[in-house]
């Protein structure tokens, strides 16, 4: 497999199929698991919003939403390792896409929580968008890259709605750059889940311009195994580059993720991690 240039394996192509099979099967195998990691984080974010300003319907926007992982796993009664084994079970191989639409597109209808937030996705690849929107995790899409491109008014109406960001495993893929271009609009509070091995420093920087201030989880959360002891020996080297120690950790054989909050009003984003802290992932 391939490297990217950050020295971890390249998983480019399962990201732009026309379907989740290849982004499913392949992960399993590394056991990602940072979305369902993430997921009581999440609830809990939504939760202090709705009660914050008394606003029942939040929209959050996923970037980098890949197939809508972070949307399924919101909005449905599910796990992470059900998604897994409803795309990777024998006889998955021989369904066409709509018989893959039908399944998910059940479980959005009989697993979805009532009343809940909703679901907006960011990502550069169609696929992966368009069957997200189709199964039903996503209310809405928008495909652009905001490393390169302003919105467009199209997209700049979108995230206008926008109340809350997420984001898992995408954070090093997209940078200030991307997070700027989202909190111009709204002033969205944010949740993201970063590689130890990504500096949070720039897009921390570039939201304090805006007025945002930026906490810490005081955790750090299992992404994946390595794929390989080629691809540790190069992450153990990036991460010696950027100052940030493996013992116990990343030296044991699985990237980690650290949780950064970031809220627009002065003095509200350590509040916003403590009461996140306080999240049972039990
Ligand atoms: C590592 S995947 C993470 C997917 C998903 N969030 C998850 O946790 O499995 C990174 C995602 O970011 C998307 N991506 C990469 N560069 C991007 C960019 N410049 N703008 C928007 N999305 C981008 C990719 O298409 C891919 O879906």
């Amino acid at each position: 497999m391939p490297f990217d240039s950050t020295g971890k394996i390249s998983f480019d192509h399962i990201y732009t199929a026309p379907d989740p099979r290849p982004y499913y099967g392949t992960l399993r195998r590394v056991d990602y698991q940072i979305p369902q990691l993430a997921k009581p984080y999440f609830t809990k974010l939504i939760e202090e919003y709705q009660a914050e300003r008394g606003n029942p319907q939040p929209t959050v926007l996923d970037v980098g939403c890949s197939y809508g992982v972070n949307a399924a796993l919101l909005r449905c009664e599910t796990s992470l390792d059900e998604l897994y084994a409803q795309y990777t079970e024998p006889g998955v191989g021989d369904l066409d896409r709509e018989a893959l639409l039908d399944r998910d597109r059940r479980l959005v209808r009989t697993h979805s929580i009532p009343d809940g937030a909703r679901f907006f996705g960011l990502d550069a690849s169609g696929p992966a968008l368009a069957y997200a929107r189709s199964a039903g995790f996503l209310d809405n899409t928008i495909r652009a890259d905001f490393e390169q491109d302003d919105p467009d008014p199209a997209q700049q109406a979108l995230l206008d709605q926008v109340d809350l960001v997420v984001s898992t495993g995408c954070v090093g893929y997209v940078t200030e750059r991307t997070i700027d271009r989202i909190a111009r609009g709204s002033r969205p509070w944010m949740a993201h889940f970063v590689l130890r091995m990504f500096s949070y420093e720039p897009v921390a920087e570039r939201l304090a311009e805006l007025g945002y201030e930026t906490a810490s989880v005081d955790e750090v959360f299992r992404q994946r195994r390595f794929a390989s002891g080629e691809e540790q020996a190069h992450i153990l080297d990036a991460l010696a580059g950027a100052g940030v120690d493996p013992t116990g950790l990343e030296s044991e054989g699985w990237l980690y993720a650290q949780l950064y909050v970031s809220r627009p009003v002065k003095g509200a984003a350590a509040g916003l991690a403590s009461a996140l802290s306080t999240v049972s992932t039990e």
